[in-house]
């Protein structure tokens, strides 16, 4: 089966999260993705976190699957020369380094620009360019926090929180390849290349896009009815923190299951959608609810819905996570389990769909991974395991035209 973005050539000068989610997307789909690393070194999450001594860690595995990778030192001239070799002929180069790393290695826009007019070149960095804050190097919980997700994340008598969900690494990866994909097609009607730049802090900022809602709201009127501040509480005025708050028109909020008591994690989440009121109530076991006037609309419920999730509660108690939700699906109400890392590494369903896949590797054995969360009618992207640090060198120079004898002379000087 052909992939779509078979043909396309990326050189991947990323490391960390961030560069490498993007390029590894590109590659499920068909791109030839060529990671060029540091001699020796290689991507610094090789080491970060290993579980298996002397093996590729597990951060640098599930998300550099389906690449090759090239060793070169792209400070030294001998590396320089390899590079601009495969920038001639590539049709991408998507870099996530510092502020003016690039640059400084002598790879400006316009210099690459002038090497390949076709090339789209892609970056992230934390700050968008010219930005007050553009000089500032990012990881991903900087960028949640000057995205505004930290601000509006957690409980409102804690410090602001970080989510667990890479909002500001493979989020912003993701924009990344949109970007570098939309470029692509542009390239098809003009012919020229394009420089792509995503900044995490936008990223992370499209995503809390309804807080923006929300902070214009409460300018307007000075309160959110949809938080748990309303209508008790007080508001700043700021969007504050709500919890575990629907963000949307329906009040929802994390419920006790049977066994909350010894696990952490025997909860679901339960969602009040204004018109299943009626089958909320059946599947309740409360039809007197449905005609009240003090449950019967959305505006009469806000005031107790506390009272009414405590109620919840109680109908919870004997049922676990997995029971409760069975029972709940009969009525159409929107929830779910909290499934913890475990139940989905396990998840038959995504072992069937390709969302949980165990990729074998050279040193350490198989591991699990996330495969494509995007499905296609017509192409199942397969994935394959990461690379060893430099195990496509001598393929890859050999591409360019580099001889046996030339490779060695490169290795002596160590420029790969
Ligand atoms: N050969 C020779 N030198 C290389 C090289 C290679 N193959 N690959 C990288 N380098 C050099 C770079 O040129 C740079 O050198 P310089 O600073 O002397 O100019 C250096 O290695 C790496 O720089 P940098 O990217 O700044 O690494 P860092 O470890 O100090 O910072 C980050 C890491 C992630 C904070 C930083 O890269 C960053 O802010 N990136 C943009 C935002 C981002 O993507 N954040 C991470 C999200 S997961």
């Amino acid at each position: 089966m052909t992939k779509p973005l078979e043909g396309i050539k990326i050189i991947d000068f990323t490391h960390v999260q961030a560069g490498p989610a993007c390029t590894q997307l590109l590659a499920w789909f068909g791109a030839d993705v060529i990671k060029v690393e540091r001699p020796g070194s290689g991507d610094v999450t090789r080491n970060q976190l290993r579980d298996i001594p002397d093996a590729d860690a597990l951060y640098f595995t599930m998300l550099n699957s389906n690449k090759k990778s090239l060793t070169l030192d792209t400070k030294k001239p001998e590396g320089k020369e390899v590079l601009e070799k495969l920038i001639r002929e590539s049709d991408v180069l998507v870099e996530n380094f510092g502020p003016g790393a690039l640059d400084r290695m002598g790879f400006s826009w316009e210099r690459l620009n002038e090497l390949n007019p076709k090339m789209i070149v892609a970056s992230v960095k934390g700050f968008s360019d010219g930005h007050h804050y553009d000089d500032l190097k990012v990881y991903e919980n900087v960028a949640q926090c000057a995205g505004g997700a930290a601000s509006t994340t957690g409980f409102w008598d804690g410090p602001p929180t970080i989510s667990a969900a890479a909002l500001g690494d493979s989020n912003t990866g993701m924009h990344l390849a949109i970007g570098i994909l939309t470029a692509l097609l542009g390239r098809d009607k003009t012919g020229k290349g394009q420089k792509v730049a995503v900044s995490m802090q936008d990223s992370v900022l499209n995503l809390c896009r309804v807080k923006l809602r929300d902070q214009q709201r409460l300018e307007r009127v000075g309160y959110l009815e949809e938080y748990p501040q309303y209508p008790h509480g007080e508001f700043s005025d700021v969007v504050p923190r709500g919890g575990n708050a629907g963000g949307g028109g329906q009040p929802g909020w994390v419920l006790k299951c049977k066994g909350w008591e010894t696990d952490p994690n025997a909860y679901i989440y339960f969602t009040i959608q204004g018109h299943a009121w009626e089958p909320i109530c059946k599947a309740l076991g409360k039809p007197e609810w449905i005609n009240d006037p003090a449950y019967k609309t959305a505006e009469a419920r806000q005031p107790h819905i506390f009272e009414i999730f405590g109620t919840i509660e109680g109908w919870l108690a004997d049922k676990t996570k997995f029971e409760a939700v069975d029972i709940l699906r009969q009525f159409d109400i929107p929830c779910a389990p909290v499934l913890t890392m475990k139940e989905l590494a396990n998840d038959p369903s995504l072992r069937a769909s390709g969302t949980i896949v165990e990729v074998p590797h050279k040193k350490r054995g198989s591991y699990l991974t996330v495969g494509s969360p995007i499905k296609f009618s017509d192409m199942k992207p397969e994935v394959t395991a990461s690379p060893l640090l430099g195990e496509h060198t001598d393929e890859v120079l050999t591409s360019l035209g580099y001889s046996k004898q030339d490779i060695f002379n490169l290795r002596e000087v160590k420029a790969v």
